[in-house]
């Protein structure tokens, strides 16, 4: 089932595939059975990071798929990513050897530095003196070029990173022994990206899409804000083409030649989720999902806007 899911190539010439499963929020004493209901219904992709916080649970499920003789190793596509608290350079390697261990696995296949933002070393995940958040001062540059120093090591099989603005792209391109695969960046109808997303493709940067449902659970989410599962216009595509809201959101993802990562703990969701590969969306349809647009971001981590490199001061 596996086979279904296409790969794109990314500027390293590793492939990868285009769909996996997203586990921020996802809980312990859940995410493992969903990583398990996931590799069962054929995922092979599997979007982590220190900060979920569940990367421990995570590990066990793929030790335990390997052993059952489901997957090898190698059949695996897993990306976790450098949190804020770890960018000063000699904590580049702690950090991505922290998940390792957790995910008790001996080389990730995508490193990505979680945001530009760089956080007080050590200690808490999200370092603040009251409502104050205490930053470090380290240049992404410095940052990038340890992460280079990791993928030559051979811990890493691809680096990138996530939630960058142009301006921030073209400063790690302008150090770059080795360029980003992708810039992991929100993206769905409400949220369609075209500027950044344009901007990638001409670096040779593969947009990986994250939150495409509109992220839902999100926990600062307010009740009766709108939401794309309720949108009236995905609704009516989705019954033209007999397929769930989620099903037309996230295809519209694979259709913009992005990665897609949605989350989902619920194992019939997981197998709807996956079922996007035996249709395609009409030109006029992807433009009507284009025209949902409002510029609504629903991660903005906010905390940080004071910070130096906080990404999205400007229109990004
Ligand atoms: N790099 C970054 O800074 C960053 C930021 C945000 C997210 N991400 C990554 O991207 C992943 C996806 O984004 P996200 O978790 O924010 O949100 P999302 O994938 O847009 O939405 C997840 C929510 O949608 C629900 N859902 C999933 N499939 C559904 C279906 N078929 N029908 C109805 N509801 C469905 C899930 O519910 P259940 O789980 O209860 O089924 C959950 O509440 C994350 O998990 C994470 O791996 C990265």
């Amino acid at each position: 089932m596996a086979s279904e899911i296409p790969f794109v190539t990314f500027n390293n010439g590793q492939k990868f595939p285009t769909f996996g499963l997203g586990t921020w929020k996802s809980k312990p004493g859940q995410v493992g059975q969903a990583v398990k209901d996931a590799i069962d219904a054929g995922y092979r992709h599997i979007d982590c990071a220190h900060v979920y916080q569940n990367e421990k649970e995570i590990g066990e499920a793929i030790t335990a798929k390997i052993k059952e003789g489901v997957v090898k190793r190698e059949d695996l596509y897993i990306t976790s990513k450098l949190w804020n608290t770890f960018h000063r350079p000699d904590l580049v390697e702690v950090g991505l050897k922290t998940t390792l261990t957790d995910l008790q696995l001996d080389y990730l296949d995508l490193y990505l530095i979680h945001w530009p933002q760089a956080y007080k070393e050590g200690g808490e995940l999200f370092p603040a003196d009251g409502d104050k958040g205490l930053y470090s001062d380290v240049s992404i540059t410095d940052t990038w070029k340890a992460m280079e120093v990791v993928a030559e090591k051979g811990l890493t099989k691809s680096i990138g990173i996530s939630n960058f603005n142009p301006e921030q792209v073209e400063n790690i391109l302008s150090i770059a022994k080795i360029k980003p695969v992708t810039n992991q960046i929100e993206v769905h109808p409400y949220l369609t990206q075209k500027k950044l997303r344009e901007f990638c493709k001409s670096k040779g940067i593969v947009v990986t899409a994250y939150s495409p449902l509109g992220s839902p659970d999100r926990p600062w989410a307010k009740p009766g804000e709108p939401t794309i599962m309720d949108d009236p216009k995905l609704k009516e595509i989705a019954a033209r083409y007999n397929k769930s809201t989620a099903q037309i959101a996230i295809r519209y993802q694979i259709e913009n030649g992005n990665i897609v990562i949605p989350k989902s703990v619920t194992k019939s969701r997981i197998i709807e989720n996956i079922k996007v590969f035996d249709f395609k969306l009409s030109p006029e349809d992807i433009e009507a999902i284009d025209a949902l647009n409002k510029n609504d971001r629903v991660c903005a981590l906010e905390r940080d806007v004071s910070h130096k490199d906080y990404p999205f001061k400007a229109e990004f």
